[in-house]
């Protein structure tokens, strides 16, 4: 009698444990699907909105074919078929730290990439490198993914970074000058050059030529043309970096490192960047705004501070 109450005892306790095991998992089974349900509606509600915006605008080109400049923003990696674009101040030194880490030929870390090297390392591939026919293969085969940020803010943190540092002579010296003396009317003074007079030499400069910092999203992706699979947003890079490197397969531990150039400065938010642009005048501002109106619409962000 004794023995029959412990062997129960015993047998309960058992399905007790593997159902509770059970259920953690299919909680856990669970809460992994609503994240990816999500993500994936999320994903098409942005793709949408720029087939959405690209159609109303007539921004879609067709027939298509991808431009040098465009080609060259695009970074590939093969053994993920992985298809990344270049958009200056959203995360990219980060992203081509992954690419580099993701090739595991290279056997690299990521303490060996902390530093800005990774910028110049002939390591990486552009997608400019291949034949035209090689690029249209690739886009059909490969996970094509862009990362977006707030157009205001990327103005500012491509100031902050470019003319109030001194470490790049070519931004710091000679670019400064050229807009200086194209918006100064005393051109050769040693003032450094102020967010206002970066703002009139933006509205003003020639297009075709604007430099890869400050060039619109939209013409340095062309999301109209090419369907990106995944587009992620720098306000949300924690998330949307682990669902890309889900989507591609990358090694589990594999994470979006969190590396900034000025280790100790504040990285540029919506704070520091609405201060910037209330020093603007009004018609400034709006002409401004006016350069990136489809980077906020497609991308829905707000252009108003
Ligand atoms: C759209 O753009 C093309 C050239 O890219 C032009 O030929 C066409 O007329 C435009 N359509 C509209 C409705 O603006
Ligand atoms: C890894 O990088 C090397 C050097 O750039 C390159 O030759 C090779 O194709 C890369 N491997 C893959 C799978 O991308
Ligand atoms: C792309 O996919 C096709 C069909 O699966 C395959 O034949 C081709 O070799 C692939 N190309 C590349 C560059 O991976
Ligand atoms: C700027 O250059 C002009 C002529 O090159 C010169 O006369 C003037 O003194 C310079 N001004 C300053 C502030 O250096
Ligand atoms: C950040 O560090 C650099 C040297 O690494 C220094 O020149 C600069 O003044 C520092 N900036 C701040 C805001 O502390």
């Amino acid at each position: 009698m004794r023995k029959d109450k412990t062997k129960v005892f015993f047998l309960i306790t058992i399905v007790c444990a593997i159902s509770g095991f059970l259920f953690h998992f299919k909680s856990i089974q669970d809460a992994y699907f609503t994240l990816s349900a999500q993500n994936s509606k999320t994903q098409n509600h942005r793709r949408d909105t720029v087939r959405y915006i690209c159609h109303k605008n007539n921004l879609t080109s067709s027939p298509w074919k991808i431009k040098h400049s465009v080609a060259r923003q695009l970074y590939v990696e093969h053994t993920h078929k992985f298809i990344y674009c270049e958009v200056p101040k959203v995360g990219c030194s980060n992203w081509k730290r992954i690419i580099l880490l993701l090739n595991s030929s290279l056997g690299l870390t990521v303490d060996e990439l902390k530093h800005n090297n990774v910028h110049i390392s002939p390591l990486l591939r552009r997608l400019s490198f291949y034949s035209p026919k090689m690029q249209a293969e690739l886009f059909n085969n490969y996970t094509t993914v862009m990362f977006t940020r707030d157009p205001l803010e990327r103005l500012v943190s491509a100031y902050r970074d470019k003319f109030l540092h001194d470490e790049e002579h070519y931004y710091s010296k000679t670019m400064a000058n050229m807009i200086k003396r194209s918006v100064r009317k005393n051109g050769n003074s040693t003032e450094r050059l102020s967010f206002k007079e970066f703002a009139s030499f933006i509205v003003s400069e020639n297009a075709y030529y604007r430099d890869i910092h400050w060039r619109p999203m939209l013409e340095l992706c062309d999301p109209c043309n090419i369907h990106y699979d995944i587009i992620g947003k720098f306000e949300t890079i924690k998330q949307d970096a682990a669902y890309v490197l889900r989507s591609i397969r990358a090694p589990k531990d594999l994470e979006y490192p969190d590396i900034k150039h000025y280790a100790n400065e504040t990285r540029t938010n919506d704070l520091i960047s609405k201060d910037y642009f209330r020093s603007l005048p009004k018609e400034l501002f709006k002409k401004l705004m006016n350069v990136y109106r489809y980077d906020f619409s497609m991308f829905e962000y707000n252009p108003s501070i």
